[in-house]
């Protein structure tokens, strides 16, 4: 695992885009796991000004979301359909047949995540993928459990998480309570994973997750055993990080 710390959040986009738009330049048709929320804003605003300003290219590029809510229709602001677009899809010249994202308004959810599932493998499964944490340490919506189980599949979303989503609706009772995500088995299986964490509310969920029991109460625990991950955190969110950890890769 390589941890990158960054000054501040600004920092933190860079060196991410600056990851993902070097996998892109060394294999242009890679397959892209993508995520949403608050954390990734900044480092899409940066792939957006290289594709503009460089000629980052996304024309063989092929992405696949982590997860959407259920019975929120694409073209609902609120939509991880519609943050996509706006931040990132609508800016850059990947091609619509490639961008993937459940389709939390199925009639078979069910077989919406087993098509899901399919098409990650048809496509070659994924090169690199990108994740924020969630406060109870949810990777994609993998929320506290008792396994590890889960390939992608339908959640019933923590109380937590549903307070933190809040922040995105204008009343309470349109928090979805369900989503569409990605498994993290199908996570796990990614060549290379990008975790990100932004601010000091992050500090404790990252320390545990990164140096505390391997356990799916915090489900980004289960990240330490995968061979390749690279973590860019801005330096509030690695307050709690062991300061003799070895191979911790400061960027000031
Ligand atoms: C989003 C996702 C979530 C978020 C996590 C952190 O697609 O899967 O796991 O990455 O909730 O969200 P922010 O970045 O808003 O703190």
């Amino acid at each position: 695992m390589r941890i990158i710390v960054t000054e501040d959040y600004e920092g933190l986009s860079i060196e991410t885009a600056r990851i993902i738009a070097g996998q892109l330049a060394l294999i242009p048709r890679s397959v892209l796991g993508l995520a949403t929320g608050g954390t990734p804003l900044g480092t899409y605003q940066k792939l957006i000004d290289y594709h503009h300003q460089h000629h980052l290219d996304f024309s063989q590029a092929t992405s696949f979301n982590l997860d959407e809510y259920v019975g929120v229709a694409t073209d609902n602001p609120h939509s991880y359909h519609a943050y996509m677009f706006k931040n990132l899809f609508d800016a850059i010249n990947i091609h619509r047949k490639n961008i993937h994202i459940p389709n939390g308004m199925a009639g078979d959810l069910e077989r919406e995540c087993a098509a899901y599932e399919t098409a990650i493998e048809n496509a070659g499964g994924i090169d690199l993928q990108l994740l924020g944490i969630g406060n109870n340490g949810h990777i994609g919506f993998n929320e506290p459990d008792l396994s590890f189980e889960a390939i992608t599949h339908v959640v019933k979303l923590d109380d937590q998480t549903i307070r933190a989503n809040a922040r995105f609706f204008s009343r309470p009772e349109e928090v979805p309570q369900y989503a569409v995500s990605m498994g993290i088995k199908t996570i796990m299986r990614a060549r290379t994973i990008l975790l990100l964490a932004n601010g000091s509310g992050k500090a404790d969920v990252i320390h545990q997750a990164l140096f505390g029991e391997i356990s799916p109460r915090i489900p980004a625990s289960i990240l330490q055993l995968h061979p390749n991950v690279i973590v860019v955190l801005e330096q509030d969110a690695a307050t709690k990080l062991p300061k003799t950890y070895p191979n911790k890769f400061l960027l000031f």
